[in-house]
């Protein structure tokens, strides 16, 4: 908390959730049970971002780097996104979240879009909270994907080249109709963005934890919220403006 305002909730937090494999090492045991561990962290932070007042949540889950990792490991970790949905489906309703995906999804194995489609269908009215997963996700493919779909609006006279500007390409991003983190967590001790948001995490807070993601719990989330409301965000200004409210 700044010395003057009140405690702030971030609208927006998103997670790499990083560290399930080494959590996995360091007991001896297959890095698909960390993944498994991983899963259990999912709900638990889910959970207690819905009871703090987290609007929008987005988890990274699968990288478009992924895929290159073992075969075993990426069928295992579609094995835990199908479990995952079905078994979540009626808590989502229950609790009243929104599914919603970033990444190219079209690539997932078939049972798994289902799920998505599934969860993404029953739960597409509730507007209080979402739960956004990445998913075969990467900063650059969306710039990629949102720069092929703007050149062809502007080709077919939906957009004017002349008009160009940031908000009128970010509608071309698939995070369109989300908006921008203002708190990113990474797990695991590691300092870097994995191609994760790039983006969108222009103006974002970043807090660098060392807890590995399945060790993750709520007193984390809220450590990482007080930390997020110790900061000023300027956005380029002064401090005085900031101050002033101008
Ligand atoms: C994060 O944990 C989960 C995914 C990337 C799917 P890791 O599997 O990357 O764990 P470490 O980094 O090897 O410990
Ligand atoms: C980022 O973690 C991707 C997810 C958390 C899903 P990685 O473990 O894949 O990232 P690098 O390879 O350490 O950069
Ligand atoms: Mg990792």
């Amino acid at each position: 908390m700044t010395s003057s305002g009140p405690a702030k909730v971030p609208q927006h937090i998103a997670i790499i959730m990083d560290g399930n494999g080494r959590w996995a090492k360091q007991r001896g045991l297959p890095r698909l049970e960390g993944h498994r561990r991983g899963v259990e962290s999912v709900r638990t932070v889910t959970n207690a971002a819905r009871e703090l007042g987290i609007r929008y949540i987005t988890l990274y889950a699968f990288s478009a780097e992924n895929w290159n990792r073992p075969a075993e490991e990426v069928s295992g970790l579609m094995g835990l996104l199908d479990f995952f949905l079905k078994r979540e489906l009626n808590t989502f309703i229950k609790d009243r979240v929104r599914l919603l995906t970033i990444g190219r999804t079209s690539a997932l194995p078939a049972g798994v879009q289902r799920e998505l489609n599934r969860v993404i269908e029953a739960t597409k009215d509730f507007t209080d909270r979402t739960l956004v997963l990445a998913l075969n996700y990467g900063s650059r493919t969306e710039v990629a994907d949102a720069a092929q779909a703007y050149a062809a609006a502007v080709q077919d006279g939906r957009e004017k080249l002349e008009d160009s500007s940031w908000d009128r390409f970010s509608r071309y991003l698939y995070t369109a109709e989300i908006p921008e983190p203002d708190l990113l967590i990474r797990t695991s001790g590691e300092l870097r963005m994995s191609n994760f948001l790039l983006l969108q995490c222009a103006y974002a807070e970043m807090v660098f934890t060392p807890v590995l993601w399945p060790d993750f719990g709520k007193a984390d989330l809220a450590a990482a919220i007080e930390d997020y409301n110790k900061r000023e965000r300027r956005y380029g200004l002064t401090t005085e403006q900031i101050k002033s409210g101008s």
